[in-house]
């Protein structure tokens, strides 16, 4: 099969690019196409284990999120409550893109607006790999992968009609992993703290905030739950587990915070917390490892004694938090 599969992620980028909003809700500028290509990467891996078509599973992936960018505010009704469809999910008032590509073209010719951006987006994934002339049999397996990737309160027979196929269970777990756990997810936290203390204009407690992470992590526990493949229960504990050791390993830098907020796991978080008015945890982590950390590494090696072996066992866990870090970004379990 020709594949146009280089055009199409550059048609994403454009896409997304024709918005100037820079936090919207729990999402913000860079997260779109951030969140893009993890859950593409995520999802890649598992259809690797679990036999899925790479192809479907790369474009669907790459087009999940196209009209993601047209969600403003959720919805209210007079009463304060989030107005729901059928299916219950939230809708959200349409924002508009400040310019236009044939993408956002095609949005209003076929008069998606209002729909549940999983819709939306499957009708757009058919309609563009039709453009790219790509076969019948890629372009609706691609377009249900799209629509699978949000799940409604359904009956059963239609749930598993829906599901049938593993590269759609395989996207709505990819998907769900990402913003809720892992060290994704907990980007994603710092972020929405980083995004309320910049609308208040009261600075983040760094101590407070560690001390609020346990809470956090185990409300995270359910999306086990909520898995459609073994492969994807299997990837949230690891990812709970990898996310507790942190969290531990932050709280026990809490009675040295000085020289950890210098090279440990402290000052790192730190660094996550800064740029709230346009964060992209792809760029932050590549500052941790291409900047911070050799800043770090070479004061160290003015340091002596005690705080010489405290400064080396917290450089030991910064780097390895770093590792990790990338190692999700690039969809390892
Ligand atoms: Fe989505
Ligand atoms: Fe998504």
């Amino acid at each position: 099969m020709a594949t146009y599969y280089d055009e199409i992620e550059q048609l994403v980028i454009g896409t997304f690019s024709l918005w100037e909003v820079t936090r919207v809700g729990f999402s913000w500028r860079k997260y779109y196409l951030n969140h893009t290509y993890r859950v593409q990467r995520l999802a890649l891996t598992m259809g690797q284990e679990l036999d899925g078509d790479a192809d479907v599973l790369r474009h669907s992936a790459i087009l999940h999120d196209i009209t993601k960018r047209y969600d403003g505010a959720i919805l209210k009704s007079p009463e304060g409550k989030n107005v729901v469809d059928e299916e219950g999910f939230w809708l959200n008032e349409t924002m508009l893109p400040a310019r236009h590509n044939w993408v956002t073209e095609l949005y209003d010719r076929l008069e998606l607006g209002g729909q549940v951006h999983h819709l939306s987006g499957a009708s757009l994934t058919q309609h563009i790999l039709d453009e790219y002339g790509y076969p019948q049999n890629f372009n609706k397996p691609s377009a249900k992968v799209v629509r699978g990737h949000l799940k409604g309160k359904v009956p059963p027979e239609v749930h598993d009609e829906r599901y049938k196929e593993v590269e759609v269970r395989i996207l709505y777990d990819s998907d769900t992993i990402d913003p809720n756990v892992g060290l994704t997810a907990f980007y994603r936290n710092i972020q929405i703290n980083a995004g309320s203390a910049l609308k208040k204009g009261a600075p983040i407690d760094l101590a407070e905030y560690v001390r609020s992470l346990p809470r956090w992590i185990s409300a995270k526990d359910s999306f086990r739950e909520q898995m459609l493949t073994e492969l994807g229960k299997q990837i949230c504990d690891l990812r709970q587990q990898r996310m507790r050791s942190v969290v531990d390993q932050l709280h026990g830098e809490l009675e040295r915070p000085e020289i950890n907020r210098q090279y440990g796991l402290l000052g790192a978080v730190e660094h996550l917390f800064t740029n709230p008015e346009d964060p992209s945890l792809h760029e932050h982590a590549d500052e941790l490892r291409d900047v911070w950390l050799p800043e770090r590494e070479q004061a160290f090696s003015a340091e002596d004694g005690e705080t010489r072996e405290h400064a080396e066992a917290a450089l030991q866990r910064t780097r390895e938090f770093i590792r990790m870090l990338h190692g999700e970004i690039n969809g390892q379990p």
